[in-house]
């Protein structure tokens, strides 16, 4: 399983990469307005930062709602380096766009997806991945956990090559869930990532070897 995080934090995302387990990264337009990242100038310089701190996938996310825009918006990413994933929502100017980029090449996002038809809809399109968001499923009362199961049998039912790539991940059991699911990958917060770090008997059992060391070595 592929671990993204998900912010346009630079200093997070250096140190989720200094743990030596992230594969990408993710952002969306309210990630970088937290950042205070604005103006395309400014935008395309931080997703070539982000690139030069992680060797993997990174999602940029496009902010035009028409095809062209779409594709013109997409290309300039693309453009960036290797690594950007155009992010598309799942609009239908965004699937006729996911379409095109994918017959000349350049991998896409479909984000926004809250069910399995839209899912489906985006891997037919040719989207690289597609993205269910979990946690907002589960605030609006509806399983957001299901939904990836669903995405994962249809995906695997055809052999999409489309990997899934859940999102709106809040806690650590989300994301064990969707490793015991099978989602290709997942993206959330730093803090999902370095909470898998802890135990309580890892910390107390550490605690107890080091003073019987200290004990005989004294
Ligand atoms: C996905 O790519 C989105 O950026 C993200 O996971 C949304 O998460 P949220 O619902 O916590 O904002």
């Amino acid at each position: 399983m592929k671990f993204f995080i998900d912010t346009a934090n630079l200093n997070e995302i250096r140190e989720a990469y200094d743990l030596g387990v992230l594969d990408g990264v993710t952002t969306n337009p309210s990630l970088m307005a937290k950042e205070g990242i604005k103006g395309h100038d400014k935008v395309m310089a931080h997703y070539k930062a982000i690139c030069e701190i992680v060797d993997g996938d990174i999602s940029a996310e496009v902010i035009a709602v028409d095809y062209e825009g779409i594709i013109r918006e997409g290309e300039l990413l693309a453009e960036l380096h290797p690594n950007i994933v155009v992010k598309v929502p799942m609009i239908r100017e965004g699937v006729k766009a996911i379409k095109y980029f994918s017959d000349k090449g350049i991998k896409t996002n479909c984000t926004l997806i809250f069910n399995a038809g839209q899912a489906l809809l985006a891997a037919k399109a040719g989207a690289t991945y597609v993205s269910p968001f979990i946690g907002r499923l589960d605030d609006i009362g509806q399983d957001g956990m299901q939904l990836i199961e669903q995405i994962v049998q249809i995906f695997s039912n055809y052999g999409y090559p489309t990997e899934v790539l859940a999102a709106s991940v809040r806690h650590t059991m989300h994301l064990l869930q969707c490793a015991e699911i099978g989602a290709d990958v997942v993206t959330c917060p730093l803090n999902v990532i370095t909470s898998l770090l802890n135990h309580p008997l890892t910390e107390s059992g550490l605690a107890k070897f080091l003073a019987d060391h200290k004990k005989v070595n004294a």
